[in-house]
């Protein structure tokens, strides 16, 4: 099929490429015109497991090509997914100008001429959204084009996004008309994935109860963490414990910093202001976002509590990824953490496998100093913090730290380390919801 995807972000790219390896003709539009021109030199803006090799293939086999030219992609689309970003105002709701925008554009491009086709929501928007958008083409295109607004939310999580994709565990589709859906349903037939029939609002709905879920099960499972540092439990058993009911499951119950990223609390906050709207406030997720915001501030008041003071104290900082295997470092705690550390007069040094380089214009001004190895960073540190769940942090060759640290402290906020082991290694360990040995 022949599939437009607007919006080269996250979602749109990595979306337009996973269409193009399942075999459809995928163009990408975005109107910066730089970011067009690297991505057909191969210059890939993001990290993300996987995807420029699938992106470099799919160009070279031409089932994939980029463009910010509207009028070249949309005449022969079956298909026009909107991946736009969907920011937070100041006060939580979405801003949806970007949505208005395209959806304008779009409708000056279209013709009766062109044919039936499927104008797609991919980005996430909170519930409405659709019908303003099917309203704002028919505005602005006349009764004679023929269209249907689709809301296919996606759920893909970055750091395993194309996996994600290529596999999902389900396709949500929410139409007002069968032609829609079934348009929709053949552009899914490759995946093999079980797919969920909607309407249009309920589909738009599933994406921020499900995000904000997701998020309440890491509050949770932080507040409960709070219990286990007051008592002694270990929060990793109790998670093991509790999530070998099937009903609950495991997944998302791993205590520690918090939540961060470009989608949870964006969406969270969200759902809370469209449920205040609508009259239905949704108290549960104000607390639940209560908890997340208190979590890293709690962490810091335990490393307080240990070091006393922060000034001209050398920290070291392992993690400014939101969260592994992605460059990403939106709402990261890591930074988050840097800029307080700074403030308090720390000495602060950080490094990341990945986010150095997307971190280094926001910490770097501040006095953070950068070092791209581990162990470097950590040289005559007093504390290591570890922010991020790295699998190389995990890892660590703790003979080689142990001899690099001025002190053995390590805060762990992601609880990737194993006490005992450190504890052998004769490491001052502390983590979150276990006890520090
Ligand atoms: C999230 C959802 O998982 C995706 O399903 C969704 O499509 C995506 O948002 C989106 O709306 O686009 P993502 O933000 O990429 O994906 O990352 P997650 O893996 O969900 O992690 C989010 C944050 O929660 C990270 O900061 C992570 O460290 C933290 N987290 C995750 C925990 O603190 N504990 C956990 O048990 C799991």
């Amino acid at each position: 099929m022949k599939l437009t995807i607007i919006g080269s972000g996250y979602v749109g790219l990595t979306t337009g490429t996973c269409f193009a390896e399942m075999g459809h003709h995928v163009t990408c539009v975005d109107n910066n015109e730089t970011k067009v021109k690297a991505l057909r030199e191969g210059i890939i803006p993001i990290y993300e497991p996987g995807l420029e090799d699938l992106i470099k293939k799919n160009v070279a086999v031409g089932k994939l090509k980029f463009t910010s030219s509207l009028q070249e992609a949309l005449p022969e689309a079956e298909a026009i997914f909107i991946a736009v970003p969907t920011p937070p105002n100041e006060d939580g709701s979405v801003d949806l100008s970007f949505m208005e925008r395209v959806a304008r554009e779009i409708a000056e491009v279209l013709t009766p001429s062109m044919g039936y086709k499927v104008i797609v929501d991919k980005s996430t928007v909170p519930v409405k959204t659709g019908e303003k958008v099917a309203q704002t083409i028919t505005h602005y295109a006349g009764k004679e084009v023929e269209f249907d607004v689709v809301s296919n939310p996606e759920f893909l999580r970055e750091g395993c996004a194309v996996d994600d994709l290529l596999h999902p565990d389900r396709i949500v589709i929410g139409a007002n008309s069968q032609r829609a859906m079934d348009v929709l349903k053949q552009v899914y037939r490759p995946f093999h994935a079980p797919i969920l029939e909607t309407d249009i609002e309920s589909a738009e709905l599933i994406k921020h109860a499900a995000n904000s879920f997701l998020a309440l099960k890491i509050s949770y499972i932080n507040a409960v963490a709070r219990v286990c540092e007051k008592t002694g439990a270990d929060v990793e058993l109790v998670a093991e414990g509790i999530g070998m009911d099937k009903r609950i499951s495991r997944h998302f119950l791993n205590a520690g910093l918090g939540y961060g990223g470009s989608c949870f609390p964006k969406d969270v906050k969200a759902f809370i202001s469209i449920s205040r709207q609508l009259g239905e406030p949704f108290l549960l997720l104000e607390e639940v976002e209560r908890i997340n915001e208190e979590q890293h501030e709690r962490f810091l008041n335990r490393l307080r509590d240990r070091l006393w003071v922060f000034r001209d104290k050398k920290i070291a900082v392992w993690g400014l990824a939101f969260k592994q295997n992605t460059d990403d470092i939106r709402e990261s705690i890591g930074i988050k953490l840097c800029q307080k550390l700074v403030a308090e007069g720390a000495i602060v040094s950080a490094t990341d496998p990945k986010a150095m380089g997307t971190a280094r214009p926001i910490l770097e001004p501040i006095g953070v100093n950068f070092v791209d190895d581990m162990y470097e960073c950590a040289r005559d540190a007093e504390v290591l913090i570890i922010a991020t769940e790295w699998a190389d942090f995990a890892n660590a060759d703790l003979q080689k730290l142990s001899s690099v640290m001025r002190n053995r402290i390590i805060f762990d906020g992601r609880n990737i380390m194993s006490p005992d082991n450190l504890k052998t290694m004769n490491f001052e360990y502390h983590s979150v919801g276990r006890p520090s040995v």
